[in-house]
């Protein structure tokens, strides 16, 4: 087989077989087909794309280049869920405690975050004490014991998807649907959960940029994870503003501690509640009224926040973060707030730019090597379609470093626009699947 055979066909619209896909990738990995050639192809991938095979082949084919980890020494029936990266995303500090709550198991390995999007492990982190770098056993035994664990994801994963990202991040081939829906199977099935509910993010904050996009990414990971046979769902939330009102690792797992207790944010609260009980429904097969019911017992009995409590604890950090957020997690030494320009409505939020807004802060990084600062971070008090006047606070960043501060709040302020008339915000729920 000559890579220049694959090449061709795919960019004359033909599918490429499993062999022909294997040949490439794992050629590729093992360096004895060159970068400019898989380089040729993805950009033929971009524009012909992948069929609904040729996804689930790449997939399984990344999926088989590294370690699985099965989680048949874990007791009860494991969910996992999956976000494609927002602002102020914190729904797995929520969900997981939900779930487990409801005696389902979440053995979930997360990422870090890069760029404008935080990571649930840097998160967790921010709690003192908190380890994600988790032995097999440990993991496995708080699994159990528990119900709740999450790890950070290692190398080990899936290393053709990441020696492939590399290349696409550099040759334009990043944003094609079906190479990012394999790309995020690939890892997401190398842990057997029997139950997966995606959360693709779309709008001003997230890779995808319109509903349709991110429908059709939805549709393309659902395929691929039916095809593995597990049971999958999905929503599609919105991202045109970061979710709840925190951002910054310290300052969301307070406010995910907040949504534990039942005052949390109107946004964060429903898109939790909708995700756990989707999680559920999946998971026990029952109606959607029931597992919403289930949700909203183990929300008002106190039997999440207990579990949050629980799974903090199994994993060294500090319990009492439940208990007393302010006087556990790291504080900022100081805040500045940024005020409205003019009076009007809040009509449009470039959500990424808050994210960076709150990376030049210190709370995410710019580089892999970047250390974080969990301490700091952006309070946001306006969302979409609130009404300003002149001098009102739209939002207050919690900083270590003035100068740091003084260049997030000039992008801050750049990333909203007000405008005289009112506008209608827009749904936090675009699809259901
Ligand atoms: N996230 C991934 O893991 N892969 C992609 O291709 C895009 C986003």
């Amino acid at each position: 087989m000559r890579a220049y055979d694959v090449i061709l066909k795919k960019r004359n619209g033909l599918p490429n077989s499993h062999e022909e896909l294997k040949f490439l990738i794992e050629g590729y990995v093992k360096g004895e087909v060159p970068d400019y050639q898989v380089s040729a192809w993805l950009m033929a991938v971009y524009f012909n794309h992948l069929t609904p095979e040729e996804r689930f082949d790449m997939t399984r084919i990344m999926l088989e280049s590294g370690d699985q980890i099965s989680l048949s020494e874990v007791n009860g029936i494991k969910v996992d869920k999956h976000s494609t990266g927002g602002v102020g995303d914190k729904v797995t500090l929520v969900v997981g405690p939900i779930v487990a709550a409801a005696g389902l198991t979440m053995a979930k390995l997360s990422g870090r975050g890069l760029g404008h999007t935080g990571g649930t492990i840097d998160k967790l982190e921010s709690i003192p004490g908190f380890r994600t770098a988790l032995k097999k056993e440990e993991f496995f035994k708080i699994a159990n014991e528990v119900g709740l664990v999450v790890a950070g994801q290692t190398a080990t994963v899936a290393p053709a998807d990441k020696k492939l990202y590399a290349l696409r991040d550099v040759t334009a081939t990043v944003d094609e649907i079906s190479l990012i829906a394999s790309s995020i199977m690939s890892k997401k099935l190398a842990i057997h959960s029997d139950v997966i509910v995606l959360d693709v993010k779309v709008g001003t904050g997230a890779f995808m940029k319109s509903i349709e996009e991110a429908t059709e990414l939805a549709r393309a990971m659902i395929d691929i994870g039916k095809r593995y046979g597990r049971k999958i769902g999905a929503v599609v939330s919105d991202m045109n503003q970061p979710l709840g009102k925190m951002v910054g690792n310290a300052l969301e797992v307070k406010e995910a501690v907040e949504t534990l207790k039942g005052n949390g944010p109107e946004d964060l609260d429903r898109l939790c509640r909708l995700i756990s009980a989707r999680l559920i429904e999946l998971a026990r097969g029952v109606s959607s009224e029931e597992a919403e019911k289930m949700v909203k017992d183990v929300l008002e009995s106190g039997e999440a926040l207990e579990k949050f409590r629980s799974f903090v604890i199994a994993q060294g950090g500090d319990g009492s973060v439940v208990d007393s957020p302010e006087s556990v997690l790291p504080a900022a030494k100081g805040t500045m707030e940024v005020l409205s320009s003019k009076d009007g409505y809040i009509s449009y939020i470039d959500a990424e730019q808050v994210g960076i807004s709150s990376m030049i802060l210190g709370a995410g990084r710019a580089k892999k090597e970047d250390a974080i600062d969990y301490a700091v971070g952006i309070e946001v008090f306006k969302k979409l379609g609130d009404r300003v006047l002149k001098g009102d606070p739209i939002a207050r960043l919690y900083f270590n470093d003035e100068e740091k501060a003084e260049k997030a709040k000039e992008l801050f302020l750049e990333a909203y626009k007000i405008s005289d008339a009112p506008i209608e915000p827009p749904s936090l729920v675009h699809e259901i699947f």
